[in-house]
């Protein structure tokens, strides 16, 4: 095996600890303290988990988290009152909802009532718009976490070929977009795609978040090309499952030049990034400056 292995885990915790840092100083200096709600409709066993971890990393870098849990039978009337509330509220500065919702409810609706301001998942329609037009907004969590390890890596992204495989709204369309912002030449592949394998071995950088387990095979892959899986997928192990990407990591890894490890790569940057986006929020609202380095 020859390339770098991008320690997601590590990144993560000086992110966080950045934020962390940050937040002292609004605390001490302004009075501020930075805060995030979280709102999980229904039982769901992953959400619950991803809520629980949230809650608990937020209180850690000294923002308060506010959980609101509802029922899954929830109208969408109660829940987009519980929405407009906090997006009243002035000790909130970030607002997730924590997707799916149960079937009855419709997400994009609930989602682009958030006041974009606190919109720190950046779905809301006017962010991906921002975004879209190069102007400041709230970033997804996940492609921000991918860009601030190819910008570690790499230093500037400019000129560079970029491969995105997957389109999908929450990672590989802003990804694509924030790509360019950093000056890449930029493909977004997907299931429709003729060649695949010649399109991404022409990428010096692959960013892979299809959903399909070890799709990406060390054969496609340009030599020494940084190879980013988003991919967080689980498959048959025996008795048990075992946690792949949409990377084959052992064949990418003899060619690549840099790699992100499933688990342990991309994985921990989202929730980091959330912690970053709310306290860029919580920055904004008050007129601040924003934390350099923790935002696009
Ligand atoms: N469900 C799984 N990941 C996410 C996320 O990043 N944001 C929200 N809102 N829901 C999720």
């Amino acid at each position: 095996m020859s390339a770098t292995i991008i320690d997601g885990k590590a990144f993560a915790a000086r992110v966080r600890a950045q934020v962390a840092e940050h937040i002292t100083r609004l605390k001490s200096e302004h009075g501020l303290t930075p805060g995030l709600a979280v709102v999980l409709v229904g039982e769901d066993p992953a959400s619950q988990v991803y809520v629980r971890n949230k809650g608990k990393q937020t209180v850690e870098v000294g923002m308060t988290s506010i959980e609101h849990r509802l029922e899954a039978d929830t109208s969408e009337a109660d829940l987009l009152d519980l929405v407009r509330k906090l997006n009243v509220d002035p000790k909130i500065h970030g607002i997730l909802v924590q997707l799916p919702l149960p079937d009855h409810l419709n997400s994009e609706l609930v989602i682009n009532t958030i006041d974009p301001a606190k919109d720190v998942d950046g779905f809301h329609i006017s962010n991906v718009g921002l975004l879209g037009t190069g102007q400041t907004s709230m970033v997804p969590c996940t492609p921000l976490g991918c860009l601030m390890m190819l910008r570690d890596h790499h230093g500037s992204l400019s000129g560079l070929n970029a491969v995105v495989v997957g389109r999908s709204n929450i990672v590989g369309k802003p990804m694509a977009q924030l790509l360019l912002g950093d000056s890449c030449t930029v493909t977004i592949a997907h299931s429709r795609t003729k060649n695949i394998a010649e399109v991404v071995g022409k990428a010096d950088i692959v960013v892979a978040a299809v959903g399909r387990p070890q799709m990406i095979t060390g054969d496609w892959i340009k030599p020494g090309a940084t190879v980013i899986d988003v991919g967080i997928n689980r498959i048959p192990n025996g008795e048990k499952t075992r946690l792949v990407g949409d990377v084959d990591f052992d064949s990418c890894a003899a060619v690549a030049g840099a790699i992100t490890p499933v688990p342990g790569g991309v994985g921990p940057m989202t929730i980091a990034c959330l912690l970053a986006n709310t306290l860029t929020a919580a920055c904004r609202a008050n007129g601040l400056s924003e934390p350099s380095g923790l935002t696009a």
